[in-house]
């Protein structure tokens, strides 16, 4: 079962690999939505300070008539958060948001305010700041408060700011990746580095779907444009987040019991060198 399938993080606690990401579900529905997910299958749930929806994903969680400690729950400091205290704090009022009693996973969403982030002129990339931020990580991880932490959009040098100076490791990095965007050489660093990769918006937060050449090779497995998204990021062995409320589009995205043939994923892992106009033959098999 696709739900069954899971890494162990550093620290010994299991992540299982399909998630429900929750960025742009508002909080008076994605209760429902938990539920639904818990009740199709899913066990792991992604939301974040800044999606305004941690409460509303407690409430599911509570709901699901599943114990807590089979559901996986990852949420977000806040980018904006760069100090020591207003991390904390943001910890603490997380919980209380929720009203869970820790969070499985609680990572630093961006080494940079979202203000400053992909922006060339913006070359600072806060180390003294994120290091304070993972202090506060490292405490509420020691309070069991959470249970295992990890950082989102760092590059490897902004790990190896956060590797200078911690008691704990990240355990998770959680960035972007899909058929359109594959960091190959941040993916083999983070795993040289025993940190497991999360990827999201696998895809392309819906731009995929309208994509031809993608339509074509979805048509080869005789699979959704989703499905095989997914398929993709999980074939580079990675934890995968797609989004949705859809409890039709939920399921979809967990029957992924099909193999991309090799050749096919170099094509994919290549898919920004296609020319417009050139759809590949895919093997479908
Ligand atoms: N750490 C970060 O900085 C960061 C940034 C972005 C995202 N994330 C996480 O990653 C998650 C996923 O990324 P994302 O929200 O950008 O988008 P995504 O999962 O790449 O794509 C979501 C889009 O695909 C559609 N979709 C999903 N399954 C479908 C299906 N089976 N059939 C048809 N359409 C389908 C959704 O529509 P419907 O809703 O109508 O199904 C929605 O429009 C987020 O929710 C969040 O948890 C993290």
């Amino acid at each position: 079962m696709i739900f069954d399938e899971s890494f162990t993080l550093s620290n010994g606690i299991t992540i299982p690999r399909l998630a429900l990401g929750t960025w742009l579900i508002e909080d008076g529905i994605v209760s429902d939505a938990v539920q639904n997910a818990v009740k199709i299958g899913y066990r792991h749930i992604d939301t974040a300070q800044a999606y305004e929806n941690e409460r509303g994903v407690g409430e599911g969680i509570r709901k699901s008539g599943i114990p807590r400690e089979q559901i996986f729950v990852t949420s977000k400091v806040a980018a904006e958060l760069k100090s020591y205290e207003a991390a904390a704090a943001s910890i603490d009022k997380s919980l209380m948001t929720s009203g869970l009693d820790y969070f499985d996973l609680m990572i630093i969403h961006c080494p940079q305010p979202w203000s400053e982030y992909h922006r060339a002129d913006c070359p600072y990339r806060y180390p003294e700041e994120n290091r304070q931020v993972w202090k506060a990580l490292e405490e509420a991880c020691q309070a069991g408060k959470i249970k295992a932490i990890g950082v989102s959009n760092f590059l490897e040098c902004d790990i190896e700011n956060i590797l200078t100076d911690c008691k704990i490791k990240p355990m998770v990095n959680q960035i972007l990746i899909n058929i359109t965007n594959t960091p190959a050489e941040l993916i083999s660093y983070c795993q040289k580095q025993n940190i497991i990769t999360e990827a999201y918006s696998p895809i392309a937060h819906g731009a995929a779907l309208n994509n031809p050449v993608l339509a074509a090779a979805a048509e080869a497995y005789g699979v959704s444009i989703p499905q095989l998204c997914i398929r993709y990021a999980w074939q580079l062995d990675l934890v995968v987040l797609p989004k949705t409320a859809n409890p039709e589009h939920m399921k979809n995205n967990a029957d992924l019991n099909f193999v991309i043939s090799d050749s096919d994923m170099q094509i994919l892992k290549n898919f920004d060198k296609i020319s417009p106009g050139q759809i590949p033959a895919f093997s479908g098999n």
